[in-house]
């Protein structure tokens, strides 16, 4: 069952994805060489909680942190820890975050100092996905026109699309339906009705589309060692097209 929020949810939504719009530019600033992905996480866990969020992934189905940290070819779910940034990797920051019993829930991936040609291209043609994803989103669309677009822009850059894991509705838990998936026909799958709220988030590989999980039984990495970048918003199906419930505040 698809969920319809009422205006009330709405805008507790707001504030949730608001939080984790400031979340990840109050991060922005740290993710530097020399810093681990365990500090990263203390600070945003400190952060959330400073606002009135709670970190929702700490503690769901045993996560232990506030964040997925996911560095090079993790693709998602990677566990902070003492690993130390160093310059030239990239390292997406996934969160989800409480507020008031309502989620918000995104990703974004970020060049640690300089950074190679080759992962400038993924994560640009990443988020630039995302965006064609996001561009579909009004009532009367169906969820495949969504998956379609995410699917041709990744494809016709070369660009390796994820199968295995899709992004989700969203409300008062993290994960709801409708699943959104990275890939399928136009025209097919749930219809968007205004109301509805839906996470967008493509991950895609440098190189071949397929993952393994490594043995903390969390982590999902690229099978051929290549980087992956994912990019995710939480997104409102409105009267007559769509809002981002989690805007990047370094952009216009
Ligand atoms: N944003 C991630 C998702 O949509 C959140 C995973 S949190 C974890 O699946 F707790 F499951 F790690
Ligand atoms: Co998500």
């Amino acid at each position: 069952m698809i969920s319809i929020k009422s205006e009330r949810e709405i805008e507790l939504m707001r504030e949730a994805g608001m939080m984790v719009s400031k979340t990840h530019q109050y991060l922005k600033d740290f993710i530097k060489p020399g810093i681990t992905t365990k500090e990263l996480d203390q600070l945003a866990e400190k952060y959330i909680r400073s606002m009135g969020g709670i970190p929702t992934c700490k503690g769901y189905e045993g996560f232990p942190a506030s964040l997925c940290t996911s560095v090079n070819d993790e693709v998602v779910h990677g566990i902070p820890g003492n690993r130390k940034l160093k310059d030239g990797d990239i390292i997406t920051i996934d969160m989800v975050i409480d507020y008031k019993g309502y989620q918000g829930d995104a990703a974004w991936t970020y060049a640690v100092g300089e950074i190679s040609d080759e992962k400038k291209y993924l994560m640009e043609h990443t988020e630039k996905a995302l965006y064609e994803g996001i561009k579909q989103v009004k009532p009367g669309n169906r969820i495949g026109d969504i998956s379609n677009a995410v699917q041709e822009y990744a494809e016709s850059h070369k660009l390796g699309v994820v199968k295995e894991l899709v992004g989700h509705g969203i409300g008062k838990e993290m994960h709801e339906d409708p699943e959104v998936p990275n890939y399928g026909m136009k025209n097919t799958g749930p219809r968007l009705k205004e109301g509805m709220v839906i996470c967008i988030e493509p991950m895609l590989n440098l190189g071949t589309a397929d993952i393994c999980i490594l043995d903390d039984d969390w982590t999902i990495v690229t099978e051929d060692e290549m980087p992956a970048a994912h990019y995710e918003h939480t997104v409102l199906v409105t009267k007559d097209g769509y809002e981002i419930l989690t805007p990047r505040l370094d952009e216009e």
